[in-house]
């Protein structure tokens, strides 16, 4: 049997797949366009997408011979899995096994936005520092301030969790109030509305849905304090970029730490020219260790599912 992988991928999950299958591994960096998609897909018993691969219902009518597509990523909203589930092709994710470490990310953006890390390195590396600044770089404490979650999932938990040692306040948003969520963090279930205004710090952990879409605008970012900063690890589309560019470029807010676009891998110039706030290109899941497990768990997937079993982790 064959099986395509759409784009760069650890070792680890091409050896495995090698063990038991042809492998066709797109190493060349550059992502498949659509048409690409659309010709090579039907060709394949199984694919290896990543999450720019944008699996629309045209993709998945076309390919009658794929029976999975394990995504790379734990998100799945560039799969449209309602035409998956008509065609009968499984989909899976990498749930938990990233979770410690994209939260590690949300944290590490957190601290280099409230301690302006990036900007003082850079002001080193300009040849800028010419004596003791006894009052530039000021930055803002973590300790006994007020972080909200919005997303109250395995990400969401695990941020919760590395509040421990920073006397923190923690507000959470989420769907569904979580009573687990609330005792187990000592947590406040608020309104979105309520986290906005309270929060120091604010950390979003949902995944992009219809309903999350947008779900931080120009309405929101105008409720949070001055001195607030804002962290994105979870999806682009979960605020409106531009109605954040103009809140940062307007000092509405402190700063925000950003890991996810709107239009990726394309940032504005506008994000480019500000110096309040932090960027990763999408790494919030690259360690060498996670990114490894996340390759044997879509290989797994795929192996268990063309050998006959159930999948490890299916989302249809
Ligand atoms: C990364 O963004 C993922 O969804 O795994
Ligand atoms: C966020 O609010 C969610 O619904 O998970």
């Amino acid at each position: 049997m064959k099986i395509l992988v759409t784009n760069d991928f650890p070792k680890v999950g091409i050896d495995l797949l090698s063990e038991k299958f042809e492998v066709k591994y797109n190493s060349s960096g550059i992502q498949m366009t659509k048409q690409e998609m659309l010709d090579e897909f039907p060709k394949y018993d199984a694919i290896v997408s990543s999450l720019v691969d944008n699996i629309d219902e045209e993709i998945l009518n076309s390919c009658s011979n794929v029976k999975v597509i394990s995504n790379y990523a734990v998100g799945y909203n560039n799969i449209d899995i309602n035409s998956a589930k008509k065609n009968g092709i499984i989909i899976t994710n990498t749930p938990d096994i990233l979770s410690d470490t994209t939260a590690e990310t949300a944290w590490a953006l957190l601290f280099s936005v409230a301690r302006q890390v990036v900007k003082a390195d850079k002001f080193i590396r300009d040849g800028k520092w010419k004596g003791h600044l006894g009052s530039e770089f000021l930055g803002r404490d973590i300790y006994n301030k007020t972080v909200g979650i919005i997303g109250a999932g395995s990400i969401g938990r695990r941020f919760a969790e590395k509040t421990r040692g920073y006397n923190m306040n923690i507000l959470y948003h989420n769907r569904n109030r979580d009573l687990e969520f609330e005792k187990q963090y000592n947590s406040r279930y608020v309104t979105k509305e309520e986290l906005m205004k309270e929060s120091d710090f604010i950390s979003l952990h949902m995944p992009l849905t219809d309903e999350t879409y947008h779900m931080i605008g120009e309405k929101e970012l105008a409720l949070m304090k001055e001195t607030a900063i804002l962290i994105n690890t979870a999806r682009g589309s979960v605020v409106d970029q531009e109605a954040l560019i103009k809140a940062l470029q307007q000092n509405k807010i402190y700063g925000a730490g950003l890991d996810v676009f709107e239009d990726e891998p394309n940032v504005p110039k506008e994000l480019i020219e500000l110096d309040n706030v932090v960027m990763l290109p999408h790494i919030g899941s690259s360690t060498t260790e996670t990114r490894n497990k996340m390759a044997e768990l879509v290989a797994h997937n795929i192996i268990n599912i063309l050998e006959g079993k159930d999948p490890i982790t299916p989302v249809n």
